[in-house]
């Protein structure tokens, strides 16, 4: 949860539309693209697969397993770094997201390093693509907590797989939810229901329009949302925080990564 824009916002918890929810985040991302790719840029490297602010990437964590002459959809894929490393270890890497500047960003960073990824603006409750595609789908804190039809982003996902195919994404891990999103002391003493699925909405002040969607599952919720959809949970990692790593990124931090988990990463395989 995070209230990263300059505008004056009202935070609510309360039901949303996924029509509400998209037309929140989309203006949202599209505003804070620049931003975003100023201040994580380097970090996530114009080829560079990282799965959270923990800085694991996907060459350590190995869950996509390997990727070389494989079509790849990345489902929030930003300016499009990890699917740039996609390509660059031989797959056939493609890009979907809500947020046509974050693709604009991507497009540079395209014609910039040589390495192109071709994608497209949509949503992951509705992949404009032909059943069995790809094998592989993933999102490194793309799309999965800012929808809130997440069956039917799992479902599609499904459909877009070939038999046997991978799906692997990143989240905040579920746990955070308990806890103010801060990186300071604050943020280390919970103070909110685990089971509160309530989403996190911010209203702009001077518009009364919402602003910002998030979205809640607790871990169960996970599970049994993947094996409801015909999957096979082959990986949850919970990255450590590393020693000497002193990068704050919103609500993480090294205080609170050496007590408690900021990104959950599942693996699976469609059955
Ligand atoms: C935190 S960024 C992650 C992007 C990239 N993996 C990175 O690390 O920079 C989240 C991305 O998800 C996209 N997004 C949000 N809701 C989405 C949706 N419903 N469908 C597709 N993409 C969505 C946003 O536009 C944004 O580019």
């Amino acid at each position: 949860m995070e209230n990263h824009l300059p505008q004056r916002v009202r935070v609510e918890r309360r039901a949303v539309t996924e029509q509400e929810s998209r037309s929140a985040n989309g203006p949202d991302w599209d505003r804070y693209a620049d931003e975003y790719q100023a201040t994580h840029g380097e970090f996530l490297g114009d080829t560079g697969f990282v799965w959270g602010p923990e800085g694991l990437t996907e060459a350590e964590a190995g869950v996509l397993g390997d990727v070389t002459d494989r079509d790849v959809l990345e489902v929030g894929s930003g300016a499009g770094q990890c699917s740039r490393w996609v390509r660059a270890q031989g797959g056939r890497g493609y890009g979907l997201d809500l947020s046509f500047r974050q693709l604009q960003h991507s497009r540079r960073i395209d014609l910039d390093t040589g390495v192109a990824v071709p994608s497209v603006l949509g949503t992951a409750t509705a992949l404009p693509f032909a059943d069995a595609s790809f094998d592989v789908v993933f999102s490194s804190f793309g799309a999965l907590q800012f929808v809130r039809d997440i069956g039917e982003a799992v479902a599609e996902t499904a459909r877009v797989l070939r038999p046997g195919g991978r799906f692997a994404f990143s989240i905040t891990h579920p746990t955070r939810w308990m806890f103010p999103d801060d990186p300071g002391e604050p943020g280390l003493v919970a103070s909110q229901s685990y089971w509160d699925r309530t989403p996190y909405v911010e209203v702009d002040d001077e518009t009364g329009r919402t602003s910002y969607v998030e979205h809640h599952r607790t871990l169960g919720d996970w599970v049994a949302l993947l094996a409801g959809a015909g999957f096979v949970i082959t990986d949850l990692l919970e990255p450590e925080w590393p020693e000497g790593h002193d990068r704050v990124w919103g609500g993480w931090s090294a205080l609170r990564g050496r007590l408690t988990p900021g990104t959950a990463i599942f693996g699976a395989r469609l059955g």
